[in-house]
């Protein structure tokens, strides 16, 4: 049943036409748009919990998860040339695979966009919080941090969250512009960041370099544990192709935009997780019984009571500035985290809505939710009930927990999108492919092999997410999607 409803490629391509956003981005604006969504709170806060998991091996985690992304980018700029609509790997599933599997995908990419959303405000939050503490004005812990993190409600988290929604209701060319502006702070900040660290690099710091060693399936930890936790500060960069509806020639456009992107996110975060280790070391701390610890515990706040470690720290990159005894450069660096991190926040929320867009306009769910706003011309109900959940889940959760959950439905959608342009090669041959992924029949397995791979290596808990929230997803279908979808009843709107 639920191979069943395949909407065809034309049809899909015939929807969008009808009932189109405007065409308004070229490969610089996507490049950024990239770029904005990958470099975040993954780099400048999660290379802390990478650290606490793998020690100085986070190198590995770095390069093993940029190694998943390119395979999976690879398959995504064949599939998103092939299909410029919104929806991304929804909408490619459902013209491959069929519509139960495409709303299972898109109820994934909640996970991937809505809660990667909400971890970044997390992110941000640490660094901002630590910028007001630096002059004086920090907030109570019940304020800081959520309830799993010994605090109650992260208020800042929230806040930047509504910030967001609101600039999404009111356009998103006005948006897109200050995405450029604050991707260029980023760049700058993690620019300066290398230029510190690397002339301290001591080779003593590398040592031992697995501390935790490589890990086990379910268990969180080691080089692949940080792998699969790390993958978080390269997820973003299918947010590109959430945008083929709006983007000029996209077919030459969304390859360059994707892989660009990710090209220049992964020398980025090798150098800068180089620096780290070498400059300030990144062993993690242990209980006192020598045993490894997992971040986000009772047990690793204990260890890190007073502790200058860099595992233990908030505001991973601002912090080892200031122990390299830079600290206006240290307070740069966190100011400019604090400045440019909501561009994440902004790219993935937008990303969200764009799917819901495509998924209500499918009769998956309420019309109502696609709505476009009369003045703004952007689709406000959907974003302000999007932003809602952003901001709610940014005050209640801890940083790791959230990443973890976003990898999960992230890994789950890159799967299908691999699949799914190997299934369109046997199916149809012949349909134009502006962009074909090269070896295919080698890089889409290797990339459905390195997705299971990471999935496998996170935490129990953070399984068990993702299968409940699959679960659920599954019952709203049935009760809801499976009887009002346009394409069973052939009620496509005009
Ligand atoms: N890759 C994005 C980040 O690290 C989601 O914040």
């Amino acid at each position: 049943m639920l191979f069943k409803r395949v909407k065809p490629l034309d049809q899909i391509l015939a929807t969008a036409e009808k009932k189109s956003l405007v065409r308004q981005l070229g490969p610089f604006q996507l490049t950024m748009l990239g770029i904005g969504a990958i470099i975040g709170t993954g780099i400048f806060v999660l290379t802390a919990e990478a650290g606490q998991k793998a020690g100085p091996g986070m190198m590995i985690s770095f390069i093993i998860a940029a190694v998943v992304c390119g395979l999976a980018a690879l398959a995504y700029a064949e599939l998103a040339s092939m299909v410029p609509v919104a929806g991304s790997a929804y909408t490619y599933t459902y013209g491959v695979m069929g519509e139960g599997l495409a709303w299972v995908v898109g109820w994934a990419l909640v996970l991937e966009y809505t809660i990667a959303a909400s971890t970044v405000c997390v992110g941000w939050a640490g660094y901002f919080n630590g910028l007001l503490a630096s002059r004086g004005f920090g907030l109570p812990t019940f304020l800081r941090v959520g309830p799993l993190d010994g605090g109650g409600f992260n208020l800042f988290a929230c806040l930047i969250g509504l910030v967001i929604t609101w600039l999404l209701v009111v356009g998103t060319s006005k948006s897109a512009k200050v995405n450029a502006v604050l991707v260029l702070v980023k760049v700058i900040a993690l620019t300066v960041f290398i230029v510190i660290a690397l002339p301290r690099v001591q080779d003593a710091n590398f040592q031992p370099f697995t501390p935790n060693g490589w890990g086990s399936p379910m268990g969180g930890i080691g080089v692949l544990g940080a792998a699969a936790s790390i993958f978080f500060a390269y997820v973003g960069f299918d947010a590109i192709s959430t945008a083929a509806e709006e983007t000029k020639n996209p077919n030459r456009n969304i390859p360059i935009g994707l892989l660009g992107a990710l090209g220049v996110c992964t020398v980025y975060y090798l150098l800068v997780s180089y620096g780290a280790i070498g400059a300030v070391g990144a062993q993690p701390v242990v209980a006192p019984d020598g045993s490894a610890i997992q971040p986000g515990t009772p047990a690793m706040a204990a260890a890190c009571q007073a502790s200058q470690a860099l595992v233990c720290s908030k505001e991973a990159l601002a912090h080892a500035v200031r122990l390299l005894d830079h600290p206006w450069w240290g307070n740069f660096i966190g100011a400019a985290a604090s400045l440019a991190l909501p561009s994440v926040i902004l790219t993935m929320t937008y990303g969200q809505t764009r799917i819901f867009f495509t998924m209500a306009r499918d009769g998956l769910l309420p019309a109502k939710l696609a709505k476009i706003h009369p003045r703004y011309h952007t689709p406000h109900v959907i974003t302000l009930i999007t932003g809602g959940f952003v901001s709610l889940f940014g005050a209640l959760f801890p940083v790791g927990a959230l990443a973890d959950v976003t990898n999960s439905g992230t890994l789950f959608a890159f799967m299908m999108v691999a699949l799914g342009v190997l299934i369109l090669r046997v199916k149809q041959p012949h349909r134009p492919r502006s962009f074909r992924t090269p070896a295919a029949w080698v890089v889409c397995p290797l990339a459905i092999f390195g997705c299971v791979l990471l999935f496998l290596n996170l935490s129990k808990v953070t399984m068990f997410v993702f299968f409940g929230w699959a679960a659920v997803g599954l019952v709203v279908y049935y009760l809801y999607g499976y009887r009002k979808s346009h394409l069973a009843n052939g009620t496509e709107p005009a």
